[in-house]
């Protein structure tokens, strides 16, 4: 049998899984989805979804590839009964990593852009920054739009090409550290600046009153993106995983880490946000326009812009390693095609799947489903949608199809850990909290009943 690549070492294994969680979403849409919910009720009710869904979810998927060692969707065939279309989990979850894909580069385009703008800025000008106007040239041209996508797509396709345990594995481990330390230094800078208490407390004391079904379906939806489940990425990456290597205990550290990366963005936004008078629920715009605000008031502060946009850079890079992972090893092993053919094709579909997304503030701006544009469409389909009811379904098939011995057999490593209270409680999750849940959530949350 030919050699199947995989991630090398245990720390490997964990920076990667934490490489793909860690992202955007940490760093962007964390704090202005946190702004516009109402702040520490948001938080609560977050950190909730991802202890009693995320983690099941997230450790059924890596049990699962581990065990098959495939891509999403042959694992859930391969598993599943004659004639049951459990498959299905793996097809939407190529869907979501499209859709994700297509308004994700657009958000890490706007990163690199950031970068190259403020090293220009560094030398030129008078060294002030106006977010808000570097933020609206930026989105409203469709050159600079398309571009800035494109770069980042051939960016990541190239590192993909490089195959798992070299691309994958080598660039987040090296990258990873330097992320943390950046973060806490500009966290205390935003503390320290006059004012900054009021963002504190928006983001720590929670107003309970704040919260509704459309607020927990916003929260749930965040947690499944950030811990990239739901939608086949983890099984995927499960399939790359050393046999020895303990999973639930991996996925709490990576879900623990991936939290403290959120809090630590939320605190380096927020107390900004309020100590300049901007405005928290501003949306998806929040970090490029307060961010630079922050780095103005700041000694250096250019470099250290610098710097910050090159680890969002960094983080962004590592999730979107994971997200087109997803359809490039269903490529590679479904049609058999080459590292190399499947990197490009996919490339290429998700440039025209994505330009309309990256078009969304200028050419496609009026056209709008549901009142939502390209953008926000690809979003919410994506996280409120297609992820939560991907992520029912590996419940289910986890709790009920694969069953409480195989999921005993593979949580202890056949044996070499005691994994037995864990494994029990994990099955009840996943049998009957978790998928109720998350239907629960979804059918209120899109006002289905
Ligand atoms: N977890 C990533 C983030 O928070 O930025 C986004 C993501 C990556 C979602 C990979 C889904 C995925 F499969």
């Amino acid at each position: 049998m030919q050699h199947r690549d995989g991630f090398t070492s245990s720390i490997g294994v964990t920076l990667a899984t934490l490489g793909s969680a860690v992202g955007l979403g940490n760093i962007w849409k964390f704090p202005y989805m946190t702004g516009m919910n109402g702040g520490a009720s948001f938080l609560l009710v977050y950190i909730l979804c991802t202890f009693l869904v995320g983690l099941p979810v997230m450790i059924s998927e890596i049990l699962i590839g581990r065990h098959v060692k495939a891509n999403a969707i042959t694992c859930y065939k391969s598993l599943s009964p004659k004639g049951q279309p459990w498959f299905l989990i793996g097809v939407a979850g190529v869907v979501s990593a499209f859709l994700i894909m297509a308004f994700y580069t657009e958000v890490a385009g706007w990163v690199f852009a950031y970068i190259f703008k403020s090293i220009g800025l560094l030398f030129v000008g008078n060294g002030k920054v106006d977010g808000g106007a570097m933020f609206t040239t930026l989105v409203s041209d469709p050159v600079q739009s398309l571009f800035w996508q494109w770069f980042v797509l051939i960016f990541v396709g190239g590192i993909i090409m490089l195959g798992v345990s070299k691309g994958i594995e080598g660039t987040v481990k090296r990258l990873m550290p330097i992320l943390f330390v950046l973060l806490i230094i500009i966290g205390v800078r935003s503390m320290t600046l006059p004012g900054a208490s009021k963002g504190l407390e928006f983001l720590f004391t929670p107003d309970f009153s704040k919260i509704d079904f459309t607020v927990v379906l916003m929260a749930m939806g965040l947690a499944f993106f950030k811990l990239s489940i739901g939608m086949g990425t983890m099984t995927t990456y499960g399939s790359y995983y050393r046999d020895d290597q303990n999973v639930p205990l991996t996925t709490l550290r990576v879900m623990l880490a991936d939290l403290t990366v959120s809090m630590l963005a939320g605190i380096a936004v927020f107390p900004a946000v309020f100590a300049f008078g901007f405005e928290p629920g501003a949306g998806p715009s929040l970090l490029f326009i307060t961010i630079p605000s922050v780095f103005d008031s700041m000694p250096m502060g250019g470099v250290f812009q610098v710097l910050f946009f090159v680890l969002t850079a960094v983080a962004a890079t590592g999730a979107m390693l994971s997200l087109l992972e997803v359809p490039v090893a269903f490529a590679i092993e479904s049609m058999g095609w080459s590292r190399a053919k499947g990197t490009v094709v996919t490339v290429v579909l998700l440039g025209l799947f994505g330009a309309p997304a990256a078009l969304s503030s200028s050419l496609t701006a009026d056209v709008t489903f549901f009142g939502l544009n390209f953008f926000d469409l690809y979003d919410f389909l994506s996280s409120n949608v297609l992820m939560p009811a991907g992520g029912l379904c590996i419940c289910l098939f986890a709790g009920w199809i694969w069953g409480k011995a195989a999921i005993r057999k593979a949580m202890s490593n056949h044996g070499a850990l005691n994994t037995d209270a864990i494994s029990s409680m994990f099955t009840m999750l996943v049998r009957f909290v978790t998928p109720v849940l998350i239907l629960v959530v979804l059918l209120k949350g899109l006002k289905i009943f």
